[in-house]
């Protein structure tokens, strides 16, 4: 089996990095971390990556001073490192449309919100605030709006009387934890694909990829 080689975008912790790290160790696992890249030098995850000898690559949006330049530099250094998919995990920059252009259908993201609700930041606030019942994540392809992309899975969880946004956090990254891993997995032995702004399945196991009443 030849593996997919997927380049992680991060931008702080990197747990969700982390979560698809491990799950690449199984040996029947269809992708491969070829590199991590960081638009921020002192993300924790960079140095979680290093220190599973994975390369690396810090660049500085405020350095590089544009999307434009920030974008033309991570899609050289995707290149240069053999990509083939784009994982988008914890990754807080907007992307140029040109960038997500070339990744189209091999580009995806994880939000912490049912898409399409709580786009954006403080997902977890802004669910509490709209006084929704269940809350969750969602894994979509990268399209040029934002938060908007074609959605591939959700994992749902119950909104609790009692809870914050940091509850609600807590026990939505585990579900992230959990379902990004199995989507990238399927996406990487293309069980799923980008058709017509939707994502489609070649079989039932990839189409139901999604965690309901995770707690
Ligand atoms: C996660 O909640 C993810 O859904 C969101 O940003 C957070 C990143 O956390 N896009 P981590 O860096 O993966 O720990």
């Amino acid at each position: 089996m030849v593996r997919k080689q997927v380049g992680i975008l991060i931008s702080g912790r990197g747990s969700n990095m982390a979560a698809l790290i491990e799950a690449a160790r199984a040996e029947n696992c269809a992708y491969e971390i070829a590199c991590v890249i960081s638009n921020r030098p002192d993300a924790a995850g960079l140095r979680t990556a290093r220190q599973a000898g994975i390369a690396t690559i810090a660049l500085d949006h405020k350095t590089l001073g544009t999307r434009e330049a920030l974008d033309a530099a991570m899609h050289d250094a995707l290149l240069v490192n053999g990509v083939d998919l784009v994982v988008c995990a914890g990754f807080m920059r907007i992307m140029t449309g040109g960038f997500i252009a070339k990744w189209e259908g091999r580009i995806i993201n994880i939000h912490p919100s049912l898409l399409p609700l709580f786009k954006g930041v403080d997902t977890h606030e802004q669910a509490l605030q709209a006084g929704v019942r269940v809350h969750g994540c969602s894994v979509h392809f990268v399209s040029a709006e934002l938060d908007a992309g074609a959605i591939i899975a959700q994992g749902v969880i119950k909104v609790m009387p009692g809870d914050d946004a940091a509850t609600l956090a807590a026990r939505v990254l585990p579900v992230e934890h959990r379902m990004y891993p199995s989507v990238l997995n399927a996406l990487a032995e293309g069980r799923i694909r980008l058709e017509n702004g939707r994502a489609v399945f070649s079989d039932n196991e990839a189409a139901s990829l999604s965690i309901a009443g995770a707690d």
